[in-house]
């Protein structure tokens, strides 16, 4: 059942061309296909032919026109080798198939009445008999036939008529890339002309009535476009590029050649339904699946274990471009927030696997933060190592050396080996070895003869904790970059690259004058876990001088996290340094709002819990949810002259813009509002609630009446408004799960659950209450285990109608290992329950089990 990587073997036949022809109809949509294929040089002589198939209905199977009698297995079909010429030839296959039984949501499927397709990763197995494999490519010819008056597939359109659209892609691409809609849309319009005077008309094809909600998704695609073609010389290749949003979904979005599908919650924004995150999010997503056209499409993967080739390069590229867009330091601190919360946590628990996986059971497990966002880092430390210009030329020979191929790591590699000479064998570990490196620091200090400058001396330990199935872990090569300053804070050495190669390594800094405070890890260089000794003091230093803005937002992150582990363990009281050091930099005016709320912010109650099990404690979720308000409360305290003054300060009159300037600021007011509505219940907060005019305001002030256990009225009066909007609704869902108190959050959520508008068949919905609540960490952690069994009730449940979204969502396990004996009985407990399920799903009966292998 396992597929492995080192399995891999080339097709048998090449795909020439394919024609589709779709006659729509709901529960019986006819799909015809000519494969015009031929045998693979390496596969000539006679070899059968197997084509990937599940839950169609096989109507008719031709072989050069005449009828073949087989019957399909389970998974597919087998020509056998005596029935194939050793020549071209046309398979022609008909077949039956009903979308809208299809809850799974991967194939071809129905949302509000539009069909829709999703085939990554194999989900085009489930619209016809294909070689549904990504090396397998092709030129598609697509007639869709059906009475409704949106007819959308690939490449460009070449005909129509009443009834009836025909498309035809001109890059070939695997099956993986397909898409078809077809439903009762209007369209947002506008137009690109690229670099070489080619004019791309622009869609973005939505319902009635969401027209007002695209301008910024259109304008987030233009940006795209015009930045793609700016910093990596990649021009659209179409002439047409529409983008269609759909309700019920997977996942974020999907990069279909020409024809990209979102989530409607990352399209549809305008001020007063979204959030400046949301806007953010939009920005980002909307680049990712553009810049995927190139990174992804023009060149994709070999195989499924290559997945990263495409995902890690387009995130770092979207994280380059929301970066030129807004501000770098905010982005990567955002980033890395986001790194640790979610890929850290995968490395350190029982799903942790390379960034490159060796095997799997279901593909779709594998969309992956470490895949996404470690494999994201693993590219900007090659860029770091080799430095931009080197960079710059090696993208440029990826491009032009593998246009049109499914290529390899290996590929990738070559030609950063090639541009720069450089030997990356080592390098190559990050991708083959899982789990996070930790990296132990020391340092001496020589003091010169009189007169004499003096020695510094940084040294490094790695060592990378065992991870299922890799017990031993080789040296990687790490980059690590590091400033010195002054003692009175100024910089006395600027950003130097230390590359590390060994187990132990260190690095002299000559002719100082006096000892330094070291800045290591600057912009976090590497995804790596850094234990350093260091005093409250240095971090306060490093909060208040660092030239590096990341390292100066990671000594304030990491001053309130030694904080809160000390008074979770019993150690030295570091309160008092901690809340001066913070005040001082909320009331700097001079620095930016927005690295001033990201600054503010605590480590979340599950950061907290990884970091006591890094240091083997068992995290108690009562006491760290505790310790966690109890400093918010004595920081407000500390600030409470301050605050109204400051939040007042950042109000502005100028209309809504969600721009960075503004989100800051926005973002910023909503830290201090929570801080403050600890103090005066909630009364300016009411306030803010009912003045607001965006939603940004509005969720700021409801999450900070929640949180204290009020805005029962607000919540009320949000569902009022909003009733009839999913995406706005889903935030409606959410916050009140995640930030219910502890004895209370299962009881809500299991009255969430049977709320009218819950709907097990809304993927959005479902992470909205059952995300909320294992993000509600004392909540879902309550020690009777009620929270545990309510979520394993409900993924058994989805589970029966949509696996991907149950195994997605059942990663809310995988911290089990760091608890305590009887809550990791309550959950393995669970996770046995779902594994004896009758029926269950590969996808999550692949997921309970590597969970439930770690005990
Ligand atoms: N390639 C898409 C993206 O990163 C993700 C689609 C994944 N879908 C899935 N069913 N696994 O933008
Ligand atoms: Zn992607």
């Amino acid at each position: 059942r396992s597929i492995w990587l080192a399995d891999y073997q080339p097709y048998s036949h090449v795909l020439d061309k394919a024609e589709l022809c779709f006659r729509l109809a709901p529960k019986g949509t006819r799909v015809s296909a000519r494969l015009h294929l031929r045998p693979s040089a390496a596969a000539r002589g006679r070899h059968v032919l197997r084509l990937d198939g599940e839950a169609l209905r096989l109507v008719s199977l031709r072989l050069d026109g005449q009828l073949i009698d087989l019957t399909p297995d389970p998974t597919g079909l087998t020509l056998p080798a005596d029935l194939l010429p050793d020549a071209p030839f046309v398979l022609e296959t008909e077949v039956l198939i009903d979308p809208v039984s299809n809850t799974a949501l991967e194939g071809l499927y129905m949302s509000n009445g539009m069909y829709c397709s999703q085939c990554e990763a194999q989900g085009f197995r489930k619209i016809t008999f294909w070689p549904d494999r990504p090396d397998v490519m092709t030129r598609y010819t697509v007639r869709i036939e059906s009475d409704l008056p949106v007819l959308l597939s690939n490449g460009n359109p070449t005909a129509s008529g009443p009834g009836w659209a025909e498309w035809h892609d001109p890059w070939p691409k695997p099956s993986y890339l397909f898409a078809l809609v077809a439903g009762d849309l209007v369209a947002c319009r506008d137009s690109f002309t690229t670099m070489s005077g080619r004019k791309v008309d622009l869609a973005i094809w939505v319902r009635a009535g969401d027209e007002s909600r695209c301008a910024w998704a259109m304008d987030s695609l233009i940006r795209s476009m015009k930045w793609d073609e700016e910093v990596y010389g990649r021009e659209y290749d179409l002439d047409v590029f529409n983008i269609v949003a759909v309700d019920d979904f997977n996942m974020g979005a999907m990069e279909n050649k020409g024809l990209n599908i979102f989530n409607s919650k990352f399209v549809l924004a305008d001020a007063e339904s979204a959030t400046d995150d949301d806007f953010a999010r939009i920005e980002a997503i909307i680049a990712h699946e553009y810049f995927h056209n190139w990174t992804g499409n023009r060149i994709t993967c070999r195989d499924w274990f290559q997945l990263c080739l495409k995902e890690g390069l387009t995130v770092f590229r979207d994280q380059q471009f929301s970066g030129d867009m807004r501000s770098h330091a905010v982005k990567r601190i955002e980033d890395v927030a986001l790194l640790r919360a979610r890929q850290f946590r995968e490395d350190q628990g029982p799903l942790a696997h390379p960034v490159r996986p060796e095997s799997f059971v279901e593909i779709n497990n594998f969309y992956t933060a470490t895949v996404y966002e470690k494999g994201a880092e693993l590219i900007a430390m090659l860029k770091t190592l080799v430095g931009d210009a080197a960079y710059a030329k090696a993208l440029d020979l990826y491009f032009s050396r593998h246009d049109g191929e499914a290529a390899t790591i290996e590929d990738w590699l070559k030609v950063f080996e090639d541009v720069t000479g450089r030997d990356l064998s080592q390098f190559k570990r990050w991708y083959s070895e899982a789990g996070t490196p930790r990296l132990e620091v020391s340092e001496a200090w020589e003091v010169g003869e009189a007169g004499e400058a003096g020695v510094y001396t940084l040294s490094f330990t790695q060592h990378t904790p065992p991870t299922p199935g890799q017990k031993q872990k080789n040296p990687r090569v790490i980059p690590i970059a590091v400033g010195l300053l002054g003692p009175n804070g100024d910089e006395i050495r600027p950003t130097e690259v230390l590359e590390m190669t060994e187990v132990q390594q260190s690095f002299r800094f000559e002719g100082l004058t006096a000892r330094p405070v070291p800045s290591i890890l600057r912009g976090f260089s590497a995804p790596v876990l850094l234990a350093r000794d260091s005093s409250a003091a240095e971090r306060a230093f490093l909060l208040a001088h660092d030239t590096d803005l990341f390292n100066r937002y990671e000594a304030g992150r990491s001053l309130a996290r030694e904080m809160l582990v000390a008074q979770l363990t019993g150690g030295a009281d570091l309160r008092a340094t901690w809340a001066a050091a913070l005040a001082a930099l909320i009331r700097d005016e001079s620095l930016d709002p927005a690295f001033r709320a990201l600054t503010l912010r605590l480590p979340s109650e599950d950061d907290l819990a990884q970091a006591l099990s890094e240091r083997g404690h068992l995290p108690d979720p009562e006491a760290i949810r505790s310790a966690r308000r109890a400093a918010q409360d004595l920081l407000a305290g500390g600030l409470s002259a301050d605050l109204p003054g400051l939040i007042a300060g950042l109000a502005s009159d100028r209309p809504f813009l969600p721009d960075a300037e503004g989100a800051g600021r926005r973002s910023l007011s909503a830290g201090l509002l929570a801080l403050q509505t600890r103090l005066d219940g909630g009364a300016a907060a009411r306030q803010a609630f009912d003045a607001a005019d965006n939603m940004t305001s509005a969720i700021g002030a409801l999450t900070a009446l929640l949180d204290i256990g009020a805005g029962g009225a607000e919540l009320a009066a949000f569902a009022a408004r909003w009733q009839q909007d999913r995406n706005v609704m889903d935030k409606w869902f959410m916050l009140q799960a995640a930030l219910a108190a502890p004895d209370q959050a299962v009881e809500l959520v299991a009255e969430l659950a049977a709320h009218p508008g819950f709907d097990l068949k809304n993927p959005n919905r479902f992470r909205a209450v059952f995300g909320g609540l294992s993000a509600n960490h004392a909540g879902f952690h309550r020690a009777d285990g009620a929270g545990y069994r309510l979520l394993a009730d409900w993924l058994i449940r989805l589970d029966a109608l949509n696996p991907q979204s149950a195994a997605r969502v059942s990663a809310a396990f995988e911290t089990w290992p760091r608890y305590d004996p009887a809550r990791r009985a309550l959950i393995t407990a669970e996770l046995d329950r779902i594994l004896a399920t009758p029926g269950l799903s590969r996808d999550l009966g692949e997921m309970a089990g590597r969970m439930r292998a770690a005990g």
